[in-house]
């Protein structure tokens, strides 16, 4: 697969970008910090990329810069099949609720400026003839729970477009891959308390790649989280104004 890969420098993209890499895809990675990418791309044409793997300046911050990112993967790799995007911001409801600025960062980092970057991505696969856009989400935006109010505030409107998108597009050869992890040990969650279930990058990265490859519109990661989810949208509302989960 040729792959325009957002958000490969940590965590689950950075495992996720090693797996493919391994099998021979071709890469191209975008991001905020080009030294890093640089590294990355090294290390990725090592671990077995097929040719040398591209880089371009990407920030979710900086909208105006999307247009040029995905040109310069074009110029690169030609057509390409798919478009990955793991970057995202977190912060606990503590601190979204305190400081207004970082609130309005990751609000507009996980929600608007990851749509918008979703839309400049679906208008070059469509002109390619279709591909897969797979984008992280979280089981946060399944149902409102009290720690994650406004992180799954964005996360929820991130995945009902993916979701939008998989209705309105896949006739047209678009085929969206929603990916829901529940707790997976990276630097985001470094600090937090670790819930029952919880996975590393590697074992994450392996799932979401299996759902890209099967063109799975949804994928919890690891999989037990479709059920716990199932049930959490079942608790009655008295039950979760008091649960702290
Ligand atoms: N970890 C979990 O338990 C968990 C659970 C549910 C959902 N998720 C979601 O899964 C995705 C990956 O999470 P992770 O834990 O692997 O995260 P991570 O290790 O913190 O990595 C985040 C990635 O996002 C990039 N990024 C952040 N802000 C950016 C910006 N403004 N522009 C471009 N790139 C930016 C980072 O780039 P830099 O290297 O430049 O900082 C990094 O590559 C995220 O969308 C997250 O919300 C994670």
């Amino acid at each position: 697969m040729k792959v325009v890969f957002l958000g490969a420098t940590q965590g689950m993209g950075r495992a996720l970008a090693r797996l493919m890499a391994e099998r021979g895809d071709e890469l191209f990675l975008l991001g905020r910090r080009l030294d890093v990418l640089a590294g990355q791309a090294a290390d990725l044409r090592i671990r077995g990329a097929s040719t040398e793997v591209g880089v371009a300046a990407c920030d979710l911050e900086q909208p105006d810069g999307f247009a040029a990112a995905l040109d310069a993967a074009a110029a690169t790799l030609g057509r390409f099949d798919a478009v990955v995007v793991t970057a995202g911001l977190f912060g606990t409801q503590e601190a979204l609720e305190q400081d207004a600025a970082f609130r309005r960062r990751v609000l507009t980092v996980d929600f608007t400026n990851t749509v918008e970057f979703c839309e400049q991505a679906r208008v070059k696969l469509l002109e390619m003839g279709g591909g897969v856009l797979c984008v992280f989400s979280s089981v946060a935006g399944d149902r409102a729970r009290r720690p994650v109010v406004l992180y799954g505030a964005a996360k929820a409107g991130l995945s009902h477009y993916l979701d939008g998108l998989d209705v309105r597009y896949r006739s047209h050869g678009l085929r969206t891959v929603l990916v829901k992890p529940g707790f997976v040990r990276t630097g985001m969650t470094e600090g937090l308390k670790e819930p029952p279930f919880a996975v590393d990058p590697p074992a994450a990265a392996a799932a979401a790649l299996r759902a890209i490859d099967r063109g799975s519109p949804v994928a919890y990661v690891p999989s037990i989280w479709r059920v716990i989810m199932l049930a959490v949208k079942c608790l009655p509302r008295w039950v979760r104004r008091r649960a702290d989960f």
